[in-house]
């Protein structure tokens, strides 16, 4: 007997055909009720030339059911039992999940597909279990959360990338064929981010029907869309497998990572507030009552020139200017003179630090700074102390020569001793010093995965994961920041022990404008490491007026990353100033909702965040404005019924090369209803190229 399964949420319905094998019959805009006569009125016709019977797009589609697609599970036992088919033998059902329970006798695989459906937030997750009820071994190649979407979701935004620019975006058409993308660089990756967005023709920031997607996962993965010859079409995400990586024996099991997955019917912004309230609510875990500490991190200021007396001097400069937290970055251990050697060598340089690191540290708390400190423990260098003792520590396949990365290898963490070793170390630098945040970071993909001879991506991308629990279970207080050259290792489960993302190594503030906006669809800006870099950027050497540093950075969670001695005064002030501004706006920054609108001039990046008493919006100019002047500031998201009180916070001060005369309201606080300003808006003054502007609205009580 057919059945149907209906979990709500807010805004959002997933229904659920349960026949022998289920089928999501609706996943998007809430239904209040269910016709009685659904199943009827959904009832598919059978058409010429085809199969004889109606195949449902099932939760792990299978080729064997004939689904000619990509099925959701690929495996064989012995070139046997490779196109399996599943019949539902239980189900359990509770208020937001459902877990079914499949099998097939002939195959001897079970299947648990497990859903839930947030109330608050409207994301979905779902991963898929698979055990291996057979008496002999199973080779699994492939098992991945599968989710249908409408036939009018049509355009596809896809993420791309490399070092230093992360989250750039692809739109695609999406009607016929579709989209594939593989990471196997053993890491979430620079170029692969697990993340894509379909939606309704033209689906912009503010309208349109969307229906977002990612993979909670640090290895690799794989992620698709698939439009099938009949129009139904799908996305499909799991890891993705090496040869030989997933071999089951009887009794055992493998589960996928977590999908998680939203809808959204008022554009990307409804996909961004969906995710961002999920990741506060489910994923982060952060003393909820402390704001972020704005940090200084030392890398671009002194890379590898280590000097504790110059190092404080920057730490007074760095207190005078507002911070809060001061973080030694890479080459304080020993014998790190340069990035060729010492990783893995976990212990202070007392050549560099002949008093040890103590007297720094109480140094940067007497200023009333919190001490955070650089570590890659998944690394080693040929030429480190840890090499010489154990070669055999590195994860490679032995009798082939292994490329090094940053003259670098992977060490592997599925070796006990290895991982002892880690949280040894590890654990005594927490304990041994004041730390309260570690920068963690990974700076090469793994190109030889191998434990033992065999594919361990799987393996290291756990392990990894039981090193960083098991360390904070023993220091709970520590924060952490995943860093990976920068946004290499950005997704939902490292951020569940994980405090940061340091969102790119690319600190050009025009660069870091769409890096930011890309990864703002998915990620709230409080995990979002955002620094003011020096005047020339060390990855483009494009130069920029410190207004556009400090706005790009201070939306984020703020640091500065240079040398604060080397400065001149009038630039520290200013570090200063937006650092004031940062504090002052950091609790509607950090948890309010963001928006980004649309404008019609594309040389524009305008984004915000508001709450129920104040907005903020930044207006970036990015490049020569399209038109002589401006669109005016049009807010769909604003209290139509309000009024507000619109206060300038910050313009480019140098004189406007575009501009002979300023709007007035400039300099005025103006009342706007917020009818006027969603209908009407708010004119702009021009700003130049590579500038940016804030506003501020406070709602009149
Ligand atoms: C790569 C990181 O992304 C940088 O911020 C810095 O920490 C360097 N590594 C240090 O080696």
């Amino acid at each position: 007997m057919t059945k149907i399964i209906h979990l709500i949420s807010k805004n959002c319905s997933l229904i659920i055909k349960v026949e022998h094998n289920p089928e999501i019959l609706h996943w998007g805009a809430k239904i209040n009720q269910i016709d009685p006569e659904l199943l009827l009125s959904t009832e598919r016709p059978i058409s010429q030339a085809r199969l004889d019977v109606d195949v449902p797009l099932s939760l792990c589609p299978e080729l064997g059911s004939g689904h000619f697609n990509a099925p959701g599970i690929e495996g064989h036992r012995n070139s046997y039992d490779w196109a399996p088919v599943f019949k539902l033998t239980e189900q359990q059902l509770s208020d937001q999940s459902v877990v079914f329970t499949l099998q097939d006798d002939v195959a001897k695989l079970q299947l648990e597909i497990d859903i839930k459906l947030d109330f608050d937030s409207d994301v979905i997750q779902k991963r898929i279990k698979v055990t291996n009820i057979g008496e002999s071994k199973y080779n699994l190649s492939k098992l991945s959360a599968t989710l249908p979407l409408p036939t009018h979701a049509n355009e596809l935004i896809s993420f791309y990338g490399r070092w230093s620019r992360e989250f750039q975006t692809n739109r695609q058409s999406f009607t016929h064929g579709g989209f594939m993308q593989e990471n196997r660089r053993g890491r979430t990756s620079h170029e692969n981010f697990p993340g894509l967005l379909a939606g309704s023709e033209h689906f912009n920031e503010q309208t349109g029907q969307v229906w977002g997607f990612h993979l909670g996962w640090s290895g690799n993965h794989q992620l698709r869309a698939d439009v099938r010859s009949d129009g139904r079409r799908f996305v499909q995400a799991g890891e993705l497998l090496l040869a030989g990586e997933a071999v089951l024996q009887p009794s055992q099991s493998y589960t996928t990572p977590w999908l998680y997955a939203t809808y959204s019917n008022t554009g990307l912004n409804g996909i961004s507030k969906r995710f961002h309230r999920f990741v506060r609510n489910n994923i982060i875990k952060f003393p909820v009552n402390k704001p972020r500490p704005v940090h200084l991190n030392t890398w671009e200021g002194i890379y590898f020139e280590h000097n504790p007396a110059y190092i404080m001097k920057m730490a007074d400069e760095a207190a005078v200017m507002g911070v809060e937290r001061f973080i030694i970055d890479d080459g304080w251990f020993i014998g790190r003179h340069g990035e060729r050697a010492a990783l893995g060598d976990w212990y202070l340089d007392k050549q560099k630090y002949p008093n040890g690191l103590e007297p720094v540290i109480s140094h940067i708390n007497d200023l009333g700074m919190e001490f955070g400190l650089w570590v890659e423990p998944e690394m080693i260098s040929q030429d480190s102390l840890l090499y010489k003792a154990h070669p055999d520590w590195v994860l490679e396949l032995q009798g082939y020569h292994q490329p090094s990365g940053r003259w670098q290898y992977v060490l592997d963490l599925q070796n006990p001793d290895c991982f002892n070793y880690l949280f040894e170390r590890l654990n005594d630098l927490l304990t041994t010093y004041n730390i309260s945040y570690l920068k963690w970071d990974m700076n090469r993909e793994l190109v030889q995965p191998g434990h033992q001879g065999k594919p361990a991506v799987n393996g290291q991308t756990n392990a990894l994961y039981a090193l960083l629990d098991k360390l904070l279970a023993q220091h709970t207080e520590v924060e952490i920041e995943s860093c990976s050259s920068g946004g290499g290792r950005i997704d939902f489960e490292i951020l569940k022990r994980t405090h940061r993302f340091w969102a790119s190594d690319c600190n050009d503030a025009l660069e870091r404008q769409t890096i930011q906006r890309g990864m703002s669809y998915f990620f709230p800006p409080e995990v979002m490491g955002a620094h003011i870099g020096p005047a020339e950027s060390h990855t483009t050497r494009r130069m920029h007026h410190i207004n556009m540093r400090g706005m790009t950075a201070l939306s984020g969670h703020m640091g500065v990353e240079l040398d604060p001695v080397k400065v001149p005064e009038q630039e520290r002030q200013a570090f200063a100033k937006y650092i004031t501004l940062h504090k002052k706006y950091r609790t509607l920054l950090h948890s309010g909702d963001s928006f980004r609108l649309d404008s019609p001039d594309k040389s524009q990046n305008i984004y915000g965040v508001f709450n129920a008493d104040e907005m903020l919006i930044t207006v970036c100019q990015l490049t020569m404005p399209d038109y002589a002047l401006p669109s005016p500031l049009r807010i769909n998201c604003i209290d139509n019924k309000a009024k507000y009180n619109v206060k300038l916070v910050e313009v480019p001060e140098s004189s406007f090369q575009l501009m002979k005369q300023r709007p007035q309201w400039l300099d005025k606080t103006l009342t706007l209803s917020g009818e006027n300003l969603k209908e009407i808006g708010l004119t702009l003054p021009i700003l130049d190229p590579e500038s940016a502007m804030m506003i501020h609205f406070e709602k009149v009580k």
